[in-house]
């Protein structure tokens, strides 16, 4: 199943609506859960039978770095704390969710968290080849960057032709930040919250251009007219300015980039034919 980025956009706006709100809401029909395991946080969402989003819990936390789980029991534990609150939600039980993992990683490295947790795994993608199945896209390279690694997955003619990984993200320009300001890691997360008060894109340039770099090297040779952003790190005013001027293409910027990976990561399960 493909969507108009309008109507990614509305649900991206009602994922942001729903993330973290215990509220109750009253759920008919099949639901289609997404877990994203990243490097900066844990992401559950649930959508109804027409994709659209009901509930979104995000937990920050390190559990997976440059494609290794550091803690697999702590990982299944949020897991399985963001699942509980999500039935909570809904008044419902959900066992099974389709799930991601970073292009070129070994995707157990996600689907063992998952059966810890005690879900069945019914669809698993690639992060960036997730949202390029989700968006209709033609000749369009997907690029998330989320906290510690950038991904691209290049789609051309309904396929995704290519997806790659680095393990280049917003961890690196939280590194540039506190090295500038001489404060800690959890600090600088912070003050990234505040760009233009701490003059955050200049900081998180040289980052960005290294991303560029990688990108470019992505899409050598491929049949990319324009290029999707993606990924938490995207959150930050002017990083599509950058893009722009580095690459020299159309850059698409969601509304909620934080949240269209774990957006596209559910809605496999509304897609039969996705079955990694
Ligand atoms: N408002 C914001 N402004 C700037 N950066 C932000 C903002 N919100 C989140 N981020 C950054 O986004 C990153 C997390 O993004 P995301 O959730 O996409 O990563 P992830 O999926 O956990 O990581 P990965 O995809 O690398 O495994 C963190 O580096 C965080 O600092
Ligand atoms: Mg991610």
């Amino acid at each position: 199943m493909t969507i108009t980025w309008e109507e990614a956009e509305q649900r991206l706006a009602q994922a942001a609506a729903a993330l973290n709100a215990a509220g109750t809401v009253s759920a008919t029909g099949p639901l289609h859960v997404g877990v994203d395991l990243g490097t900066a946080d844990v992401v559950v969402m649930v959508l109804n039978e027409r994709g659209e989003p009901l509930a979104a819990f995000l937990e920050w936390a390190e559990v997976v770095r440059d494609g290794v789980v550091v803690d697999f029991i702590g990982a299944a534990d949020i897991v399985r704390r963001l699942v509980a609150k999500a039935e909570a939600r809904l008044g419902v039980t959900l066992p099974n969710a389709a799930t991601s993992f970073p292009p070129g990683t070994d995707q157990r490295l996600s689907t063992n968290i998952l059966e810890r947790a005690g879900l069945e795994v019914i669809a698993v993608a690639d992060e960036p080849s997730c949202v390029a199945q989700l968006l209709h896209l033609d000749k369009a390279a997907v690029v998330d960057i989320g906290g510690g690694t950038t991904g691209t997955a290049v789609v051309a003619g309904g396929e995704v032709v290519f997806s790659d990984d680095e393990p280049s993200g917003g961890r690196h320009i939280g590194l540039a930040i506190a090295g500038h300001y001489g404060i800690s890691f959890e600090a600088a997360e912070q003050r990234k919250r505040e760009p233009e008060r701490y003059g955050i894109l200049d900081l998180a340039r040289p980052t960005l251009q290294r991303i560029c770099d990688i990108v470019t090297g992505h899409i050598q040779g491929q049949p990319v007219e324009r290029i999707v952003l993606t990924g938490g790190t995207c959150c930050l005013p002017g990083i599509a300015a950058v893009f722009a001027e580095e690459l020299g293409l159309p850059i698409e910027l969601p509304g909620e980039p934080l949240l269209l990976t774990p957006l596209a990561i559910a809605s496999l399960g509304l897609n039969p034919t996705s079955d990694g």
